[in-house]
């Protein structure tokens, strides 16, 4: 029976990043995987493909609308889906060879197989009908989420989709009908919008993107209705009947009322993600579940059982890639008798569509909900220098900073690169700075970034463009 200081499951962003930094630590270290390759929803069917996807539909968007105005003259682009989804995958598999490399480079065991945890010390992995048992000092549970379902609609990964199926369509949709206008769909509604699809999206809220800046969502549904998108807002579809050839999905407001029949050929099921913990041998474990299925730890990570952990999707906080790394690199060093620890009122979100959302911090929503009071400070593109040549001129910076001591508390950008942008903002928040911090940091000139510079300034109402 083998034995090892610390066992991770799961090899998503959470667990491989944890692992690595319990090896760096000199701990001996394996991590379960029950799927064929490492590196979880992130690099598998997650982050990773739909960012691929994003880009590749992009360049062909680009080629065919924006290439021209430049006096780049090319003849209108043909969509070869084939290969779109070969450089897709080309990226996960680089991606997922990278995970192999870091395991082997850091001495780290792959035990192939489920993972169920026996209690304290003990995990048995199961693969191809036989099981063994290893000893370990710690668990890591870091077994991530999986889609949530929507009840009476059944997703067969060909007509009714979730993430997954819409990342490997066999061709575009004429008619693309998506539930839930959050990350997942507003991205992969971007992908199949660009390569030529209809789009329209049911939110049962009456905003996209809950948990944004309200002011910044409100642009970004205006900027996409732009791009072609049709929102139903405050509506919920009750079924989708599938006998036809054609989808017929029967929606409602959603504070009830008359009902009506909308066709489509594809609907991507995306209303978020829950934990995933089948199989696991929680409860006979001892390890408690807290009241939304998620498993419940302590500030250090610590679940009900000593010597069990857990991090990632599969525990409270955002569901987001960099989140769990971060609690992985938090966990590993707390197991090691160091101070661990993750700041979640620093922890950016961005949302990959063109223009770019991102945000890190308050939203003006929350700080009106707590009562603190705030300056805000704000600066368009189309002020910009760079963002005026390069003619992406969209989305605007905004600042939210606390009414006394000017400490920078929340930061939102739509824009072009925004999630490339809104890491000085994470940095600055990080280490306490205020508005005035960041307008007298120099930026260089032409940038993007200028317009953060230039809406701290217009924090104290001294913007210089504008
Ligand atoms: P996961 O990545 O879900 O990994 C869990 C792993 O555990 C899996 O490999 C699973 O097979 C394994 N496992 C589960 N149970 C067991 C068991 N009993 N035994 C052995 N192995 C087990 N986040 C971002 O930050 N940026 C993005 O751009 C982004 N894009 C996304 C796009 C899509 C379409 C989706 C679906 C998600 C996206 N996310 C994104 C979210 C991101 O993928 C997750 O937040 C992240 O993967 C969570 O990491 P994790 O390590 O907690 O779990
Ligand atoms: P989400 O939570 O972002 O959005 C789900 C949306 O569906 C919400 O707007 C919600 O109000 C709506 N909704 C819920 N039930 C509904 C119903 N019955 N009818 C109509 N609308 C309904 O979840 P999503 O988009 O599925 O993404 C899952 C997770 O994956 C997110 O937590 C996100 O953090 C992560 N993710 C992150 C990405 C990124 O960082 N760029 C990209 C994709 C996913």
């Amino acid at each position: 029976m083998a034995s090892y200081d610390l066992i991770v499951i799961g090899t998503g962003p959470g667990g491989y990043v944890c692992a690595v930094r319990a090896a760096q630590l000199g701990m001996r270290v394996a991590v379960v995987e029950k799927d064929p390759t490492l590196g979880g929803t992130c690099l598998n069917v997650g982050c990773m493909p739909s960012k691929a996807l994003l880009h590749a539909s992009e360049m062909f968007e680009e080629a065919a609308h924006s290439f021209a105005k430049m006096g780049v003259s090319v003849s209108a682009p043909k969509l070869d889906l084939p290969s779109m989804m070969n450089f897709k995958q080309q990226g996960i598999d680089g991606n997922v060879r990278g995970v192999d490399f870091l395991m082997k480079k850091n001495k780290i065991d792959v035990l192939k197989g489920t993972g169920k945890i026996l209690g304290a010390g003990k995990v048995e992995v199961s693969a191809d009908g036989k099981a063994q048992t290893v000893e370990t000092k710690n668990i890591v549970i870091a077994t991530g989420s999986d889609i949530a379902p929507l009840k009476g609609i059944e997703i067969d990964e060909r007509r009714i989709v979730s993430s997954t199926g819409a990342l490997s369509l066999e061709k575009v949709p004429e008619r693309l009908f998506i539930i839930g206008a959050g990350v997942i769909g507003l991205e992969l509604g971007s992908v199949w919008k660009r390569l030529g699809a209809e789009v329209m999206v049911v939110e049962f809220l009456d905003r996209i993107l809950p948990g944004m800046d309200g002011e910044i969502a409100k642009q970004f549904q205006r900027i996409l209705e732009k791009q072609g998108f049709a929102f139903k807002l405050g509506t919920k579809v009750t079924a989708v009947d599938t006998t036809g050839k054609t989808l017929l999905a029967k929606v409602e407001p959603a504070a009830g009322g008359a009902s009506e029949t909308i066709e489509a050929d594809v609907v991507l099921v995306s209303i978020g993600r829950v934990p995933y913990t089948d199989g696991l041998g929680l409860k006979e474990a001892g390890v408690a579940l807290d009241n939304r299925g998620r498993v419940q730890i302590d500030p250090h990570f610590a679940t009900t059982v000593k010597g069990i952990y857990a991090i990632g999707d599969v525990v409270a906080g955002p569901m987001l890639a960099h989140k769990a790394e971060d609690e992985g690199v938090a966990v590993a060093e707390i197991i090691a008798g160091q101070a661990g620890h993750v700041n979640y009122d620093v922890i950016p979100a961005v949302v990959y569509t063109t223009p770019e959302v991102s945000s890190v911090g308050k939203t003006e929503e929350e700080l009106k909900q707590a009562g603190l009071a705030y300056t805000v400070g704000k600066f368009p593109f189309t002020a910009n220098g760079r963002s005026k040549v390069n003619q992406t001129t969209e989305g605007f910076v905004k600042i939210l900073a606390d009414a006394k001591t000017d400490r920078v508390l929340g930061v939102h950008i739509i824009g072009r690169e925004a999630g490339e942008m809104i890491h000085e903002a994470a940095v600055l928040m990080e280490f306490g700075g205020s508005a005035e911090d960041l307008a007298r940091t120099c930026h260089a000139h032409p940038t993007r970034s200028e317009a953060i510079k230039e809406a701290a300034l217009a924090v104290g109402k001294r913007a210089i463009h504008m």
